[in-house]
């Protein structure tokens, strides 16, 4: 019996295996925080015996010692630029539409570096590979999917965050306007009519921005892919992406809303399943800390040093006078804010595995979607202060779950600041609210890295997957809401109504006019 069993197990591992395959990752915005969920990926790829290449803007953090990595640095100006960029913004608060304004013009930085590595001869050297897949890192790159048509294999995409527009338009995915909020819409639920309107706004400018961009992105798929006759079209190629990973995981985050079987959730990937040791001088500091810790990092996109130094100041005063000790992370220790017995700097930080400890009781962020996930999944409640882009966004949902206080970096004050610790410190329900919430993150059938490995592996199996597409990716939009139908049927109805109207205005006159011919030879 236990024989016949091993058996069957063998049989069926023989057929679902799928050998180890040359899987490129071409993960080029120029984005740190990006290239640590798309390399998470690729890692659990590697593991699982693929043999994964990647090609990055920048040397990746998180790698694996089977992933050939092909670097192809930003040139020297555009690294300039696109810090500069960081800089100012970190200076000004930036509402909606200036952040998109920047993204159409700025961010032309970034859409042209990205364009520029297709070119490039260390890029080109992939071309000498055979590959059986491409996962492509989406962020203002999607005509890099004619590299994919190029060698002739499909494209699984990896996207950072919660399904978007983008992505629901990639997978046919509805989208649900009426009570899926817009990154940039704050609200609970179910959303009231102004709430609603609100969000209906921002996803159409939003749309409108991204059509503006398309027209720039299309423009550099033709002049590298589409000159040529018989060439597929950009938006051919949309329309054949096998699959589309997301960084989120809705039943958790929150709010449900459906999902085609071609979107997979991979939220929490960079997060690691078992913490790895710590730094033998963090382990120290952090063990000593029976009071608790506060970790405080203010991201890898903004440099601490750029920030006002009031504010950082203002922070140091703030942190010193605790009780509890603190890890900041700061990249310039000749010049650090200020020296306290209670804080340890550090240029680099395992940022994971410090919220792994159990000494650590609060994470003061800048509410980057990658620490907010990490703070989640090991159950630390937060103070964030976020500047910009999708920050503010992100430190309103964690605060409205209840996970902690947000404050914004560049108005706090000694008083905000001392309060929002304490009270996120002293108050059990913020830790008790994202304690459940880390329960519920952590129970799924497949872990994100597996969910990314057997679905990576579906995907070379069927050869594409076609199957999984759902038809409405060939619809219009028209199409797909019925909008023709809606449209013939009101015209049915109008006329119908116009009609009946005209033929009773008629039937009445015919009837008057008789009553008044009646009552006119009655008076006579
Ligand atoms: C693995 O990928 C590299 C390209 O990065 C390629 O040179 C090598 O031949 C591949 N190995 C196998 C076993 O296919
Ligand atoms: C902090 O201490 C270091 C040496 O321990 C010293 O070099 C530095 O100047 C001090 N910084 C401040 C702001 O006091
Ligand atoms: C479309 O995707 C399939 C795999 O799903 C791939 O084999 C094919 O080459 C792709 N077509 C184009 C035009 O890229």
């Amino acid at each position: 019996m236990v024989a016949l069993r091993s058996v069957i197990f063998w049989v069926l591992a023989v057929v679902t295996s799928t050998q180890a395959a040359n899987i490129l990752g071409l993960y080029s915005s120029y984005s740190p925080s990006h290239l640590i969920i798309h390399m998470s990926a690729a890692k659990a790829l590697a593991e699982a015996g693929h043999n994964v290449t990647v090609v990055s803007m920048m040397e990746p953090k998180v790698t694996h010692k089977d992933i050939h990595v092909i670097v192809v640095p930003l040139e020297k100006e555009k690294l300039l630029i696109l810090e500069n960029q960081m800089v100012t913004m970190a200076g000004k608060k930036n509402s909606m539409i200036s952040t998109f304004h920047r993204i159409l013009n700025d961010m032309d930085v970034m859409i042209d570096s990205q364009a520029d590595i297709l070119s490039d001869p260390r890029f080109l050297r992939i071309f000498d590979t055979k590959f059986d897949l491409m996962i492509l890192g989406a962020f203002l790159n999607d005509f890099q999917l004619g590299v994919a048509a190029q060698l002739k294999v499909p494209v699984i995409v990896d996207w950072m965050t919660a399904p978007n527009f983008i992505t629901d338009g990639f997978t046919g995915n509805p989208s649900e306007l009426s009570y899926v909020p817009n990154v940039a819409t704050f609200t609970t639920h179910p959303m009231s009519f102004l709430k609603r309107a609100e969000n209906l706004a921002k996803h159409l400018l939003m749309a409108y921005m991204s059509t503006l961009l398309d027209s720039k992105l299309t423009g550099i798929y033709k002049k590298f892919y589409g000159a040529e006759n018989g060439q597929p079209t950009l938006n051919e190629l949309r329309k054949n992406i096998s699959m589309v990973f997301v960084g989120s995981h809705l039943v958790s985050e929150g709010p449900i809303r459906p999902l085609v079987p071609a979107i997979v959730e991979t939220g929490g990937i960079q997060v690691k399943d078992k913490p790895d040791p710590l730094p033998k001088d963090i382990d120290e500091f952090l063990s000593k800390s029976t009071q608790g810790a506060v970790f405080l990092s203010l991201g890898s996109n903004i440099k601490s040093s750029t920030v006002n130094p009031e504010i950082v100041q203002t922070i140091f005063k703030v942190l010193s006078g605790l009780k509890l000790n603190v890890i900041w992370k700061w990249e310039d220790l000749e010049n650090t804010p200020g020296n306290a017995s209670n804080i340890l700097y550090k240029t680099w930080l395992p940022q994971d595995d410090i919220l792994a400890h159990r000494n650590t009781k609060l994470f003061i962020t800048h509410a980057g979607k990658g620490g907010i996930t990490e703070s989640q999944y090991h159950g630390v409640p937060m103070v964030a202060l976020p500047i910009f882009a999708d920050q503010p966004g992100n430190a309103e949902i964690m605060k409205n779950s209840g996970y902690g206080v947000a404050l914004n970096l560049l108005t706090i004050t000694e008083e905000s600041l001392s309060k929002a610790i304490k009270e996120v410190l002293e108050n059990e329900k913020y830790s008790q609210a994202v304690g459940k919430f880390s329960a519920l993150y952590r129970d799924r059938p497949l872990t994100a890295k597996q969910s990314v490995v057997f679905w990576t592996e579906y995907v070379l199996r069927h050869h594409g997957a076609p199957h999984l597409q759902s038809p409405a990716v060939h619809m219009s939009f028209i199409e797909r809401n019925n909008l023709d139908i809606y449209t013939l049927l009101i015209t049915i109805v109008v006329l119908f109504v116009f009609l009946t109207r005209l033929v009773a205005k008629f039937v009445w006159s015919k009837i008057l006019g008789k009553a008044n011919i009646s009552t006119a030879k009655k008076k006579q």
